[in-house]
């Protein structure tokens, strides 16, 4: 199985470190990039890295993933409650897929409690700040092992 793992973000997460850093905290994303590749490194995992605002650049990566890709981690953002599309894409991948959430989704407003990415991930992190993207491709580079042996 592939040790190649996407690692997706959907819209505003550009702004992260300038966007309400009460709730997403001063991290930049280039610094999250930068974390998952240190720990990518110690997991021997190769990572794409990836943010866009535009719904259908995600469907593209989830698509492309399929052809290289052993597992997806995911943080579809606003898209996550709002997007069947992206969850259909992630439904055509075959490995693990988690998604994950910097703030904690459910202690915030009631429309952020419903996530269709949910519905098909195999791991959902949510509420532990930007260390969950980290914490993610460890379990996905367990899943890739499990797999593999
Ligand atoms: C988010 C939570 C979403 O509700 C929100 O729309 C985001 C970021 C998070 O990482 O906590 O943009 O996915």
């Amino acid at each position: 199985m592939s040790r190649l793992v996407y690692v997706l973000n959907g819209p505003n997460l550009n702004l992260l470190g300038k966007r309400q850093p009460h709730i997403y905290g001063h991290e930049t994303l280039a610094d999250v990039e930068a974390e998952c590749r240190k720990v990518a490194d110690e997991l021997r995992l190769d990572i794409q890295f990836h943010q866009s605002n535009r719904e259908y650049e995600i469907i593209d990566w989830v698509h492309e993933a399929r052809e290289v890709a052993g597992g997806i981690a995911i943080n579809p953002a606003a898209f996550t409650h709002t997007s069947v599309a992206i969850l259909d894409a992630l439904n055509t991948f075959e490995g693990p897929v988690i998604e994950i959430h910097i703030s904690n989704v459910h202690k915030r407003e009631a429309f952020r409690h419903h996530s269709f990415v949910s519905t098909r991930a195999d791991g959902v992190i949510a509420g532990f700040g930007t260390q969950g993207y980290t914490l993610a491709l460890r379990r996905l580079a367990r899943l890739i092992d499990e797999k593999t042996s």
